[in-house]
């Protein structure tokens, strides 16, 4: 198959990883006879320095042109002041409103492997296989905000607002992958107290019950659900929640597999090109130092082989070689824990090597 691929290496460690995943994709390409053709774009801090925008007009029709994005990762603390005109953040929200990619799959699997590099204990953590699926573009995140005088003093407000129409899209999408998983689903709200939360408990029990009669359906509250994640993550399969909540507990899920260095996620929505990238941030802190781990860069290529261009067999190669790779030893430092450790680039040769 033919595919233009964009890649937005972004800030910090993201050209480093990003240049490991192309390379990957590179070998698939070659391997299974596909012609994926490449193109850089600008995203991020490194936008802001060069254009003045984190998501370069530019930057936005090529990806609107391609097949599928990787993006690595945007922000640092060069453009973390808070009076700033505009923050690498901003550009992320953006490109995600503007290609429409409202659903963001989470998946925190377990390599048993790594499981005693878990800050948890074995026999809580073994075995858990979750996956999230956030709602990416509704909620607080976009909801009227701002500041204003009342009485005198200085306020400040954020909305979060759902439609019928934005619950149902987000929960089908992740009904269908309860059924193509484990049968179950848990919807993750706050329906104790907040009124989009009690319309997201209507809309998914009545949609539950006519379209996926099958598929297992329960709710959470987002305190409770902050608990059971740490004392029995094994009992959950697909979680659906808001924005916000999905923001806070995927990365509250990420320290359960040991290392934020090997979750990828991608965000969908009802066309491509959707957009893969790994769950961790920029970490400018190891940039340049080829120390950085290029894992989960290379499992988000999976994904966007997987659900961007609908090449499961590509897609399941490189996450076998992914866990042969473990398997046999190769450890970048975070995960290495008092243990030899290899570098970025390393790492991503025998991942290429794997694959053969
Ligand atoms: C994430 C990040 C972003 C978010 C930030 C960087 C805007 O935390 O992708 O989870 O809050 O969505
Ligand atoms: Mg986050």
């Amino acid at each position: 198959m033919e595919a233009l691929i964009t890649l937005l290496p972004g800030d910090g460690i993201g050209p480093e990883i990003v240049a490991q995943a192309h390379r990957v994709l590179q070998r698939i390409a070659a391997k299974f006879g596909h012609e994926f053709r490449f193109q850089t774009l600008l995203m991020g801090g490194i936008a802001i320095d060069e254009t003045g925008d984190p998501l370069p007009a530019e930057t936005l029709a090529g990806c609107r042109q391609s097949d599928a994005i990787l993006l690595g990762a945007v922000g640092g603390p060069k453009w973390d002041d808070p009076s700033a005109k505009t923050r690498p953040e901003a550009g992320l929200l953006r490109i995600r409103k503007e290609l429409g990619l409202y659903a963001n799959l989470r998946p925190i699997v377990m390599f048993p492997e790594l499981v005693d590099a878990s800050p948890l204990k074995r026999e809580i953590v073994e075995g858990t296989d979750i996956l999230f699926v956030r709602e990416l573009t509704g909620g607080i995140y976009f909801g009227p905000s701002g500041r204003e005088m009342r009485d005198g003093v200085e306020c400040a407000f954020a909305t979060a607002i759902y439609s019928v129409p934005e619950i149902e899209r987000v929960t089908r999408l992740a009904a269908l992958a309860a059924r193509q998983r484990r049968g179950k689903l848990t919807m993750v709200d706050k329906a104790n107290v907040l009124e989009p939360s009690r319309l997201w408990r209507q809309v998914c029990e009545r949609m539950m019950r006519k379209e996926f009669p099958d598929v297992q359906y329960n709710v959470v509250l987002v305190d409770a659900m902050a608990m059971h994640l740490i004392q029995r993550p094994r009992d959950f399969d697909v979680v659906v929640t808001s924005n916000l909540f999905g923001d806070i507990l995927t990365d509250e899920a990420s320290v359960l597999p040991g290392s934020l260095g090997l979750l990828p996620s991608a965000s969908l929505g009802d066309r491509p090109p959707g957009l893969f990238e790994p769950i961790h941030g920029s970490a400018p802190d190891i940039a340049g130092q080829d120390v950085a781990n290029p894992l989960a860069t290379i499992l988000a290529a999976a994904m966007l082989l997987r659900h961007g261009l609908k090449l499961e067999t590509e897609a399941a190669t490189i996450e076998h070689a992914v866990r042969t790779v473990l398997a046999n030893g190769a450890r970048t430092r975070d995960i290495a824990g008092s243990g030899p450790s290899i570098g970025t680039a390393a790492m991503g040769e025998h991942v290429l090597n794997s694959i053969g």
